[in-house]
């Protein structure tokens, strides 16, 4: 990885962290894109030392403010001019409905909309750092997501489940890879998602989940696998030479995992595509490409 800058979201804790351990370890430009400075300058410096590695920079990040994802990309491409991997990770469940600073409900907002944005932001450079990587960190649990997406109520103004919600971003998540690869030339930007495992992280115990879904975390924790076993296939997908030109699919445990009946929906891919730019484009940050 000498030589390459590797973008990775929410890289602060859990998944993201041990990613930017590893590939910076690999000898890769590592930026940990966060929205909490100080987690993430303590992150940067543990990073250092484990990966032994002074590549690793932080760059401001939050993903619930459209404002910020553009001014992180900005600064991006203006320090470093490439992105040969980008690690869209960052993710939240909230038991409350909250909102983003653009009024947009928050887990869609940070685990999908902010993602597509900032990627958008950034596929310019991706193309021109060619052969690059896009891996969205989704989960298992879009297969909740029976229905597909709440197309009449995206923003969950009707009805909110933190559960629910979350399962849906997951899906989006996969429709979005989907979306990106048949958008791109599989020779130049690759985009791949994957499900990490159930991951012993800071995931839903910050305080953001509570009630059945903190008691749910509280009982599973036991058999999660380590935040450096969940990161195993995000690593693997980012820099694995046998990967090369392979594009849209679903990957778990370094295989490539079947995705659900609702994430198959080529129908969706391209309505989430068009959703996601009308949402952006009616609050002033319209996607460029
Ligand atoms: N843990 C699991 O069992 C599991 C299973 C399947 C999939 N996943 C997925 O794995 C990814 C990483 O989760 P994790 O398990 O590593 O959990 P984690 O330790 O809680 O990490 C989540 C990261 O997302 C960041 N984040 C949240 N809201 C943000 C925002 N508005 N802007 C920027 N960053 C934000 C968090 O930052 P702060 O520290 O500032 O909050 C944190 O760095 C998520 O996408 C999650 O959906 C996790």
């Amino acid at each position: 990885m000498d030589g390459k800058v590797v973008v990775i979201t929410g890289a602060n804790s859990g998944i993201g962290k041990e990613t930017a351990v590893a590939l910076a370890a690999m000898g890769a430009t590592t930026v940990l894109a966060c929205r909490n400075l100080e987690k993430a300058g303590k992150a940067a410096t543990e990073v250092k030392e484990r990966a032994a590695s002074d590549a690793v920079s932080v760059v401001e990040l939050d993903l619930a403010d459209l404002a910020s994802v553009r001014a992180a990309a900005a600064t991006i491409q203006e320090t470093w001019g490439r992105v040969d991997v980008l690690v869209n990770n960052a993710g939240g469940i909230w038991t409350k409905r909250q909102t983003t600073a653009q009024g947009f409900e928050q887990t869609f907002g940070v685990n999908h909309l902010g993602h597509f944005y900032l990627t958008d932001l950034l596929l310019d450079t991706l193309i021109a750092s060619a052969p690059a990587r896009v891996v969205n960190v989704s989960s298992a649990a879009h297969r909740l997501a029976v229905r597909g997406m709440p197309w009449d109520d995206l923003q969950h103004e009707r009805r909110y489940s933190g559960m629910v919600v979350y399962s849906e971003t997951k899906l989006a998540n996969v429709l979005f890879t989907r979306g990106l690869a048949r958008r791109l030339d599989p020779s130049a930007v690759t985009a791949n998602a994957v499900h990490p495992g159930p991951v012993r992280s800071g995931f839903g115990m910050d305080g953001d989940a509570h009630g059945l879904i903190a008691l749910g975390n509280r009982l599973i924790r036991p058999f999660e696998v380590t935040p450096q076993a969940g990161a195993d296939t995000v690593i693997f997908l980012a820099f694995d030479a046998s990967l090369t030109g392979r594009t849209g699919g679903y990957w778990a445990n370094r295989g490539e995992s079947r995705m659900s009946h609702s994430a198959r929906n080529d129908e969706a891919v391209e309505r989430l595509w068009t959703e996601s730019e009308r949402l952006l484009a009616g609050v002033g940050f319209p996607a460029t490409r």
